[in-house]
């Protein structure tokens, strides 16, 4: 096991209060690293990228593009012409909709997605089938809440125009099989959106592999800035979508008879860019690039075995999704006890996690359940944590 110093003490927020931090799916904590450079930036660095004729516009320019670079590296794209910086996932899903799904579907085309997705890998469809009258279609799920492949199977046909999945659920951690899912996809030449939110902090990601056609990730849970994400996309299909918003930056040249557009990937990047946000991602990969990612992968789900085996044994609780191919989260719920009771006694005694839908409305409906209370382990979290987290639960379960 990693020892629980050598990551820990990186992240000064845990390291200095009391608190269980069980909530790193919602947003992972931030290492000093990330906050220097940031503040770094503010200090000394400040200047608009891409624009002004001065040295310290030229500087943040460099740092802006190597960190693009960066992040080219640590995906496996083959161009840093593929990375487009956006607030988020969310922001990078609802890209390829408007941008890519509008100018692609018309009425009958269809879009399957699964049902344990969460909002921002739905709604951006349900909008985008509105505008165009395409249809979404539902992969269900099996009595363990994995992806149900062959109900993938029957439903990916000739009428698919994109399949959008998430690499990992954040309700539950379960790793969709989107290997399989993509090659289904490519059968009928339909397009795979793979949302990597919660993947991206705890597996390697290889895109060329995938050989998937979009991936979207977010800064915040990868130990970097909220506000900041990612969007890859396959150079061919970038080059032939329009502009999804307008503005500075992602033009050649503006007259009123008309508008030409700048080359990939300012295309995508209108206005001037989270540039700080952009510079603590870039950190925070450096960071984990620091890091045996298998150890640091190891030391997690670890702990998240530690902590299951002790939950099973509390009278009434349920893992929802409780199967090995999953990362470090648990979800689960105990009989007759609301999430959120259960979670506000866990955060009277410090452990700060989440409860509710997390975000997956249509999952909590199909298993007919109001909620769950979430905890999500990183490299960070101890054995200390864990024996916190449990005595917690315990004595929670015998409240009510
Ligand atoms: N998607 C984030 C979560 O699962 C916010 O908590």
């Amino acid at each position: 096991m990693l020892n629980d110093t050598d990551f820990r003490r990186h992240f000064p927020l845990i390291c200095h209060e009391q608190i269980v931090y069980l909530d790193s799916a919602a947003t992972a904590q931030k290492p000093q690293q990330v906050i220097d450079a940031i503040t770094e930036f503010y200090s000394s660095g400040n200047a608009n990228v891409h624009r002004a004729a001065h040295q310290l516009s030229a500087k943040a320019t460099a740092q802006f593009e190597l960190a693009r670079t960066t992040v080219t590296k640590f995906i496996h794209a083959h161009s840093s012409k593929e990375i487009i910086f956006t607030k988020g996932t969310t922001e990078a899903i609802n890209l390829i909709a408007q941008s890519y799904g509008r100018t692609n579907l018309k009425a009958g085309d269809q879009i399957v997605l699964a049902l344990s997705e969460h909002h921002a890998n739905i709604v951006p469809w349900q909008l985008l089938a509105e505008q165009t009258g395409a249809e979404i279609k539902v992969i269900g799920l099996t009595d363990t809440a994995e992806i149900d492949l062959d109900h993938a199977k029957s439903l990916i046909t000739d009428q698919v125009k994109i399949v959008a999945i998430a690499h990992a659920s954040n309700v539950t951690g379960v790793i969709n099989p989107i290997k399989e899912i993509i090659a289904l996809a490519k059968q009928v030449n339909a397009i795979t959106v793979i949302d990597g939110a919660q993947a991206i902090a705890h597996l390697e990601v290889n895109v060329t592999e995938l050989d998937c056609d979009f991936y979207a990730f977010s800064g915040h849970k990868l130990y970097g800035p909220t506000g900041i994400g990612v969007l890859y996309g396959k150079q061919q299909l970038l080059e032939a979508m329009p502009p999804w918003q307008g503005g500075g930056e992602m033009i050649k040249r503006v007259s009123f008879s008309g508008t030409t557009f700048n080359q990939l990937p300012f295309k995508f990047e209108p206005g001037t860019p989270n540039i700080s946000g952009v510079i603590g991602l870039a950190k925070a990969i450096d960071f984990i690039n620091s890091f045996d990612r298998a150890a640091l992968n190891r030391h997690e789900t670890q702990l998240m075995e530690l902590a299951r085996t002790q939950l099973l044994a509390i009278d009434g609780l349920r893992i929802i999704g409780d199967v090995k191919n999953k990362l470090s989260i648990i979800s689960f719920v105990i009989d007759d006890e609301h999430p959120s009771d259960i979670a506000t006694l866990l955060d009277q005694q410090n452990i700060a996690l989440r409860a509710g839908h997390h975000c997956a409305m249509p999952f909590m409906e199909h298993l007919n359940i109001a909620g769950t209370v979430r905890a999500s382990f990183a490299p960070y979290n101890t054995v200390a944590d864990v024996d916190k987290f449990i005595a917690a639960v315990t004595k929670a379960s015998h409240f009510f």
